[in-house]
């Protein structure tokens, strides 16, 4: 029999977390929608200028990552190599402003979708930690 307890997901176990984002076709969705804001939300054109014109790439290369990050397949390193995320992004100058630029379009593109409320507060605060140690690697910070 079921109750309240043993319905509680517990994410960032094995493949929970990718599985409730949806798979690989649900974070193509978020990862759309993050470029998509990026694209067009004031707040974000400091980091827009950053990246290259056409986001088709990134947004191939953040869904891949994703999926790998919540613990699904591995696919980004078998398509693109290692995936070190300070290196990535060392030649940017990535500071609180970039960072909460960044951070504020992942929020919206999580409001975005039908996770359920608790999948999406966590996702939210998950995105702090990767987001905080770009910012302090990266090598102008
Ligand atoms: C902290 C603020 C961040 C900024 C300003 C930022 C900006 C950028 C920029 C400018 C690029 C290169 C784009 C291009 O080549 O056109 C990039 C690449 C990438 N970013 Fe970020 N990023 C941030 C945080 C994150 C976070 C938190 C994640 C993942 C959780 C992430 C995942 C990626 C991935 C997967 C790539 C592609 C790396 C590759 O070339 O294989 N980024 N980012």
């Amino acid at each position: 029999m079921s109750n309240s307890i043993s319905e509680k997901i517990i994410f960032g176990v094995a493949d929970s977390s990718y599985k409730a984002a949806g798979e690989e076709h649900g974070l193509r969705k978020l990862s759309t929608d993050f470029y998509s804001l990026m694209d067009t939300l004031p707040a974000a054109k400091l980091i827009r200028d950053m990246h290259k014109d056409d986001l088709e790439l990134m947004t191939d290369k953040l869904t891949l990552f994703l999926s790998m990050w919540l613990g699904g397949p591995r696919t980004y390193i078998e398509k693109y190599g290692k995936a070190s995320m300070p290196q990535a992004h060392s030649k940017f100058i990535i500071n609180e402003p970039e960072r909460d630029a960044w951070l504020l379009c992942m929020d919206r593109a999580i409001d975005r979708q039908s996770y359920t409320k608790q999948f999406k507060d966590y996702l939210k605060k998950q995105f702090r930690f990767p987001a905080e140690m770009i910012r302090k690697t990266s090598k102008f910070s």
